[in-house]
């Protein structure tokens, strides 16, 4: 796909400028990856996926709070805006946009996008308000750069399916891509969480997948993850999936593989 303009990466954080930037451009397929940021292969193979589909591509990082239900969660969530701000500039996207809390929720988060079954199950089960959390400022963020299309990771395949329903429901003229799980060599998915794991949880860790990938029933692999000190939230079949949320320490991990 042939790039509208070959600048620098520019950095943004008003809404009025991420509008007035985009809205301007003529022959524009704008592509975007919203993000909280402490980017790794796994954003990365968003973004160039965005790069290889169209002219124009935007990266939000932005720590959404209203989408944590632990405040703790939130106060430990890793910072590395400097380290992403280079990676972004070397993938050569065009826009990054850093909103405001202040901006986004203006209104105080009194307005909010709630979705009444799917958000109920699987990690809307364990965690209060998040997929509403989710959903709002994805709207939010939908309506201010206003994409063709946007990009979402298997990782979080409940997030994936909410926000493909969401734009579908509210006639939303954007295209929900979704993209696959990238792991660790040793089969760990990527999460900008996993860099809380200390070392014997990181070892520990791949565990969680390759239980997941084997052919035993959710209730052996429930039965084994207590045994070696992971602390379940839940495993389950669903969408042709088997779905997991599992707490080592203090970190959650989620992953789902194909069944
Ligand atoms: P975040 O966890 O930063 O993830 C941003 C995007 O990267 C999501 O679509 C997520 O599914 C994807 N992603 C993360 N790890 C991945 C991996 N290992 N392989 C493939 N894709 C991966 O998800 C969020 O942020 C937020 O909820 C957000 C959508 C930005 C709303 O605040």
């Amino acid at each position: 796909m042939m790039k509208v303009i070959n600048e620098k990466m520019r950095i943004i954080k008003t809404v009025k400028e991420i509008k007035s930037e985009l809205r301007n451009l003529s022959r524009k397929q704008i592509g975007f990856v919203p993000t909280m940021g402490s980017l790794h292969k796994g954003h990365i193979s968003l973004i160039e996926k965005s790069l290889a589909e169209n002219n124009i591509t935007v990266v939000s990082i932005f720590v959404n709070p209203t989408q944590f239900d632990n405040a703790e969660d939130l106060e430990k969530y890793p910072n590395q805006l400097k380290s992403d701000i280079k990676i972004l500039e070397d993938l050569k996207i065009d826009y990054l946009y850093l909103p405001t809390y202040k901006e986004l929720y203006a209104d105080n988060y009194k307005y909010k996008i709630m979705e009444d079954d799917l958000s109920k199950i699987l990690c809307g089960a364990y965690r209060e308000g998040h997929f509403t959390g989710v959903l709002t400022v994805v709207m939010k963020l939908l309506n201010i750069v206003k994409p063709t299309k946007a990009y979402f990771g298997e990782k979080d395949y409940q997030q994936y399916l909410l926000v493909k329903g969401m734009a579908e429901a509210f006639f939303l003229d954007v295209e929900i891509i979704n993209c696959p799980i990238i792991r660790d060599e040793d089969g760990l998915a990527l999460s900008s969480r996993n860099v809380r794991l200390t070392n014997e949880e990181r070892q520990k860790a791949k565990l969680f997948p390759e239980l997941l990938k084997s052919s035993l029933s959710n209730e052996e692999i429930i039965y084994k993850l207590n045994d070696n000190g992971f602390k379940v939230d839940y495993i389950e079949t669903k969408f042709g999936r088997r779905f997991g949320a599992v707490y080592l320490g203090k970190v959650r991990l989620i992953d789902n593989v194909e069944k």
